[in-house]
């Protein structure tokens, strides 16, 4: 299976912002017990990189990716920290061009036709459908499939427990990424038992709706 394939059988992403790279062990932990194998960590705070880094070393059987990549450098930045994946709000040709030279999956975000046409002109079509709430949600995925059958979204932006199964029912979905899962706070004190708790519903749910 590669790592799509992975992402796509676990069905759910937390999407993580990170205070202390030190946290990360736990962090993993945590998912790891709830069932959740994959993470993207957001370069978004100091401590992303170091976090990806950590977590990518110590926990080999974690699928760790890196968010919020916006520039080539932070692509190349997260992939030389151990990111197996790599995944940005808009698409980003000159990050597409880092990961494809060191062949490292890019999920970019689109909203529109036209962003998935430039997507697929650099031979993407995993993507990501952000931020799916603001942006009309499942309904708007659904039409955006019929006309672009092969490719497969990743919605996230205010995705939460009592939403997620209106997308984890539409095929063209592969995985929902959301920040409720691991959220930030919950790092920061260290709550790790919530996260395991909400790690488990998410999955428990992905297993209820695909069966
Ligand atoms: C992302 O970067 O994908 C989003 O910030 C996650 O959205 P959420 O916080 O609404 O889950």
């Amino acid at each position: 299976m590669n790592i799509l394939e992975k992402i796509e059988q676990l069905g759910v992403m937390p999407v993580i912002v990170i205070d202390n790279a030190d946290d990360a062990p736990a962090l993993a932990e945590a998912l790891l017990a709830g069932g959740v194998y994959a993470a993207e960590i957001t370069m978004r705070t100091a401590a992303g990189r170091a976090a990806i880094e950590k977590m990518s070393k110590e926990y080999p059987d974690m699928l760790v990716g890196a968010g919020t990549v916006l520039t080539a450098e932070a692509a190349l930045d997260a992939i030389n920290a151990g990111s197996s994946f790599i995944v940005s709000p808009g698409f980003n040709p000159a990050v597409a061009e880092v990961c494809a030279k060191y062949n490292i999956p890019y999920l970019p975000g689109v909203v529109t036709p036209t962003e998935i046409d430039m997507a697929l002109s650099h031979g993407i079509n995993w993507l990501k459908f952000f931020p799916a709430e603001s942006f009309g949600g499942a309904k708007t995925i659904k039409a955006l499939s019929a006309p672009y059958s092969d490719v497969k979204f990743m919605p996230t932006g205010g995705i939460t427990l009592d939403n997620i199964a209106d997308y984890l029912k539409l095929p063209c979905i592969y995985c929902c990424g959301a920040s409720f899962i691991a959220e930030r706070a919950l790092i920061r004190e260290h709550n790790f038992a919530e996260i395991t708790r909400r790690c488990a519903d998410a999955v428990e749910l992905v297993k209820q709706i695909r069966g």
